[in-house]
């Protein structure tokens, strides 16, 4: 395996998915690492990722010096670079201008980092701070206009370094450099397939549980299909599923759900109709965290009820993903945690007393949808958008009524056959219909109107945590707009939300 020691880069996790995209494991740890303690984990290579310190600040984030001399190959990224130089001699300076964007990086010396790869190359930069010598001990291989040593080897030890982001698309060889670093210096053999690490898992589900008694909570979405899947194949009818209808999914998706259990994991399905409890906690309520915090309540409690209605059930498997794990902090190897700003994570509390199963703890969220489509999932569940917990209770906005809910259903199944339809769907990362809590003046035939108003919101993003509205064509949106306003009662106006996250979110509420 490859280990990257995280400084706060943005990046960290996608250096450790292309690793990955060279079937080789990466695993993320935190900065201050011991030396000893990655002997014992004895990866084959040690990434420095990049990070917004200054080395020559106080408090900037360091690593244990002792790492270089262990004779692991390590390859610094930006502040991962100026760190090394820093460690092992060199001089940092901040540059007059912050740099930030493509530039020309021409190698001048043939080496094993850029083996195969050709002499001018355009790659990604994005510092403040650069190095402005490097010690005897070490030798420039490649540099740009603006970046004298834009990549550095050291003579003796296997340390290089490099001033851009080789992990970003825009620098397109980026892949082979870290290739040439993986498998050319570190000797990484590409063993790390999905299909083995299903087996594996699988494998050590069937140890862990034995012959007890496993549920999980469905949702329709990608993450609980794909854990429903593994463990049906790994314990079949030992396992018990749970789906909470809150009254809040979107049109036919209860029915949805059960079809695709009914075709992929046979087994114990608990189905609990729970739609009027959720409109009586919400009636009256129109604040978004306390709607939030009702929602959440009532799923616990009847998740609750039904999972110890399930005799012998011991485990209770859940769908957390890699970057949950790295940025709750629950790997003591891992980095800290950071400001999780999702609400995806966590899930059901610890006191349900069931022992925890996480199968995909290990797996980026594209590596579940990979995963997903071996264990032969269909394309259509493996790529849906991820839908809120909270489901359309975020997205009607203030009081949530059975009527309101009724409109934005309709809406948003147009919103999303719409973009299926324009070839779309895979190319956005969540569309949806939003009502708004404003009426408008319209004229309908010769009938003045006075109706709702619904927002489409459409974006594109890798992470959830930014977020670009989509540039959807005209034609579509007028599409969508016509079709809403005449086949969905009570609503006389269409909005396209074009506002990006930051300072927007992706939800309304
Ligand atoms: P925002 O609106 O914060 O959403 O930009 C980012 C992502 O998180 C989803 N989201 C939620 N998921 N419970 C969830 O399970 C929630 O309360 C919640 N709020 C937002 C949202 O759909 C998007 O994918």
């Amino acid at each position: 395996r490859i280990v990257v020691l995280d400084f706060g880069s943005q990046y960290a996790q996608l250096i450790a998915r292309r690793v990955r995209d060279q079937n080789v494991y990466c695993q993320i740890l935190r900065h201050d690492i011991t030396a000893e303690r990655i002997a014992e984990l004895a990866p084959k290579g040690i990434i420095l990722s990049g990070g917004p310190a200054s080395v020559y600040q106080d408090g900037a984030p360091r690593c244990d010096p002792a790492l270089f001399k262990l004779g692991i190959p390590v390859l610094g990224i930006c502040y991962g670079m100026q760190l090394t130089c820093d460690a092992l001699g060199g001089k940092v300076a901040k540059t007059t201008t912050r740099e930030y964007g493509p530039a020309n990086c021409t190698v001048q010396m043939q080496n094993e980092l850029f083996a195969d790869l050709p002499s001018e190359m355009d790659v990604w930069m994005s510092h403040g701070d650069q190095i402005s010598s490097v010690a005897e001990s070490f030798e420039t291989l490649a540099s740009t206009p603006t970046c004298p040593h834009a990549a550095i080897r050291h003579r003796e030890l296997p340390v290089f370094g490099i001033q851009f982001h080789p992990e970003v698309t825009h620098t397109p060889l980026g892949g082979k450099l870290l290739e040439n670093f993986v498998v050319g210096v570190c000797g990484c053999e590409a063993t790390w397939h999905l299909s083995d690490f299903a087996e594996a898992v699988i494998e050590h589900v069937r140890e862990t549980v034995g012959d007890r008694r496993v549920i999980c909570g469905l949702s329709g979405g990608v993450d609980s299909s794909v854990v429903a899947a593994l463990l049906y194949k790994a314990i079949g009818s030992q396992l018990s599923c749970i789906l909470v209808d809150n009254g809040l999914l979107r049109k036919n998706e209860q029915q949805l759900v059960i079809k695709e259990f009914s075709e992929h994991f046979k087994t114990d399905l608990h189905v609990v109709h729970a739609e009027d409890r959720f409109m009586a906690s919400l009636a009256g309520i129109s604040e978004p965290q306390e709607k939030r915090r009702r929602i959440g309540h009532d799923f616990i409690e009847c998740f609750k009820a039904e999972a110890l209605n399930i005799k012998d059930a011991h485990f209770l498997a859940q769908g957390t993903l890699y970057p949950d794990v790295i940025e709750s902090g629950a790997d003591p190897d891992g980095p800290a945690a950071t400001i999780k700003l999702h609400h995806n994570v966590g899930g059901l509390p610890e006191e349900l007393g069931f022992e925890l199963i996480e199968p995909l703890r290990d797996l980026f969220k594209d590596e579940v949808r990979r995963l997903g489509l071996e264990l032969g999932l269909p394309e259509n569940l493996v790529w849906r958008h991820p839908f809120p917990g909270p489901g359309l209770a975020v997205r009607c906005l203030g009081e949530v009524t059975r009527e309101k809910l009724a409109v934005l259903r309709e809406a948003d199944a147009i919103v999303v056959e719409e973009i299926e339809k324009a070839g779309l769907y895979r190319q956005t990362s969540q569309s949806f219909a939003v009502l708004l809590p404003v009426q408008s003046v319209g004229v309908m035939g010769d009938a003045r109107t006075y109706d709702n108003a619904v927002a489409i919101r459409s974006v594109d993003t890798s992470d959830f945590m930014t977020a670009d509205w989509s540039r959807l064509p005209y034609d579509l949106l007028g599409r969508m707009s016509s079709r809403i306003i005449n086949e969905v009662n009570g609503v006389n106006r269409v909005c396209y939300d074009i506002s990006s996250k930051p300072p927007a979110t992706i939800e309304w509420e």
